[in-house]
């Protein structure tokens, strides 16, 4: 089957009957089978993004991803997750990746236009979707400049941001409606009516960035309301990295550190399951 109309038929299939795609980040080959495992447990399609390529580039994460994915049998889609620059898209779409997110959300609206509609040029005649962003999605856990006061800094603009999927064509659109990435540092404040106005002023499916630490209600009122992929990465990170400094603590840290990775995925495993009954996915693949 053509890869793109499949990534998009189940995108769509989440779009159309309300539940979203568990999107998670993953640093290496442990936690991208720990993930890949519960997927195949809850019998859900799962979306495995890449977002740290100082150690790998695209093409090496995908050949385990496909390989193990082949193994489990449940639709297992790979994206790059935040890429600044058009040409980390183009070597993930050569690559085969079926999905790639263009981020120039800090730039103005013409060049994030120009840079998403290259991208998208670029992956569409590949058969590959693209992810854009519009509104800005802070750090929760690094910086809170400026808090909530900054409102319509952050939050996003729907008159743009129906220009830019006008112009542009892009499949998903990541929206900034108050979600933070990392931890929340105060209580989170999801902008129900910004994402009401996008919705209804947008036919693609909407991504919630900054799942870590929102309340499973908050984010299944936001996937009742158009949100159909959810984003995942320090929930996961947090607790499989504190599982394996616990482990590798108590055994002083033997030389085989393999045999710490069996907390760490239990730990891991707990989060993804917590994540895919937040997005109402378990049965859809
Ligand atoms: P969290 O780290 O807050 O879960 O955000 C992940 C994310 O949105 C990655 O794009």
């Amino acid at each position: 089957m053509n890869k793109k109309y499949q990534f998009t038929e189940i995108l769509r299939d989440a779009y159309r009957n309300h539940y979203a795609i568990p999107s998670f980040d993953f640093f290496g080959i442990y936690d991208a089978k720990t993930m890949i495992d519960v997927a195949a447990e809850y019998k859900t399609p799962i979306i495995m993004m890449s977002i740290v390529f100082n150690h790998f580039r695209p093409k090496h994460f995908l050949s385990f991803i496909q390989s193990y994915a082949e193994d489990v049998g449940v639709p297992v889609f790979t994206h790059i997750d935040h890429a600044r620059s058009i040409e980390l898209c183009k070597e993930a779409i050569d690559a085969g990746f079926d999905s790639v997110m263009i981020d120039a959300s800090a730039d103005p609206l013409e060049e994030n236009i120009r840079k998403t509609l290259e991208v998208v040029e670029y992956a569409h005649a590949r058969g590959v979707a693209v992810e854009a962003e519009m509104g800005h999605i802070k750090n929760g856990v690094v910086t809170l400049e400026g808090g909530y006061a900054d409102r319509e800094n952050y939050l996003v603009q729907t008159k743009d941001a129906v220009e830019l999927v006008e112009r542009t064509h892009v499949d998903m659109l990541a929206v900034g409606i108050g979600n933070q990435h990392g931890f929340y540092v105060e209580d989170p404040h999801i902008h129900f009516d910004r994402l009401e106005e996008v919705h209804n002023a947008l036919d693609i499916p909407l991504v919630m960035h900054g799942g870590s630490g929102l309340p499973q209600e908050m984010v299944q009122q936001s996937i009742r309301g158009g949100i159909t992929k959810v984003n995942v990465a320090t929930d996961f990170a947090t607790h499989f990295s504190d599982a394996l400094r616990d482990d590798m603590n108590k055994t002083q840290g033997h030389a085989f550190y393999s045999r710490s990775m069996d907390p760490a995925m239990a730990a891991g495993k707990e989060v993804v399951r917590h994540w895919i009954e937040t997005c109402m996915s378990a049965g859809k693949a």
